[in-house]
């Protein structure tokens, strides 16, 4: 397999995160800020404590940042001391491990701290607004609109079981959403990218709605989410496709190779459609979520009482 060391593009050069190496075929995954190996860094807030309030609180973050963050990167870092993968970058060190269950793994602290220095950079003060460009014609194309997929992040944030995440992906230029359960993370998963993610563990909104996930939902969507960012990993992503797809064509051939849509997870190989105005995300049984149509107009009344 073909190795080689992407370029630092210019939307994460600006912020001083370049992407991690990279295979043709597979995405570069944007480095957080833990440094090259253990023992890893917290990676700073991008904002301060109090940026996100009212809809998150100066509180809840602290709690969530210094706490929980802090606890699976200090918890990761013990677990690594002499450990043989101690060497390894985090997401190496991530892949290398998925399929560790049991509380306090390796990979569940591994995931963990690379989701929460994610999260961070996926809210910002003043957010929620729709993105331009690439994104947005992705957006319109997969989801039929902004509209529709910021209902469906909602839905899908709301309706989760349990503990677990929520999270915008891309695959071969094309979006999709998918959630998580628990500590696990859509970067262990070959050729798919995350541009943004809702953590829908109780520690991210207990102490400001209690039970009422659907308001922190409703609220993180509708004034928070970092489209700009979510915009950034995109181009770089798509710039990624086309590299993978120029490295793949023969010489002799005179126009790029199709862009296929992913291959759902988890389910059997069949052929993929060609490309087309999609509609719909495509689905993963567990994975890709498909929210109910008649989620809509609560969700909306939602919104509307809450602005
Ligand atoms: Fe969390």
């Amino acid at each position: 397999m073909l190795l080689r060391q992407f370029a630092a593009p210019q939307p994460f050069a600006a912020t001083g995160h370049a992407p991690a190496r990279g295979e043709i075929g597979e995405p570069a995954v944007p480095d957080l800020g833990h440094g090259p190996h253990a023992p890893f860094a917290l990676p700073p807030l991008p904002y301060s404590l109090r940026a996100l309030s009212p809809i998150i609180s100066a509180r809840t973050l602290q709690y969530h940042y210094r706490r929980h963050h802090a606890g699976y990167l200090s918890n990761l870092n013990r677990q690594l001391t002499g450990h043989p993968m101690a060497g390894e970058p985090l997401i190496t060190v991530i892949r290398e491990t998925r399929g560790g269950t049991e509380p306090g793994s390796l990979f569940n602290n591994a995931a963990q701290v690379w989701n929460h220095s994610f999260y961070w950079r996926c809210l910002i003060p003043g957010g929620g607004k729709p993105p331009a460009g690439r994104l947005a014609s992705a957006i319109e194309r997969d989801f039929g609109g902004f509209t529709a997929l910021a209902d469906r992040l909602i839905t899908a944030a709301t309706s989760h079981f349990a503990s677990g995440w929520v999270w915008l992906c891309a695959e071969n230029g094309y979006l999709s959403l998918q959630r998580t359960a628990n500590a696990d993370t859509p970067i262990r998963q070959p050729g798919r990218v995350p541009l943004l993610t809702i953590d829908v563990w109780e520690h991210a909104y207990y102490l400001d709605y209690q039970n009422r996930r659907s308001d922190y939902a409703v609220r993180l969507v509708d004034r928070l989410l970092n489209w700009p960012f979510a915009a950034q990993i995109f181009q770089t992503h798509l710039e990624q496709v086309q590299r993978d797809q120029a490295a793949l064509t023969l010489p002799s051939a005179s126009a790029p190779a199709p862009v296929t849509p992913p291959a759902p997870a988890s389910e059997p190989s069949e052929p993929a459609p060609a490309r087309e105005p999609a509609a719909a995300p495509r689905t993963a049984p567990g994975l890709v979520l498909t929210a109910p149509a008649d989620t809509r107009s609560a969700t909306f009344s939602r919104l509307a009482r809450l602005r």
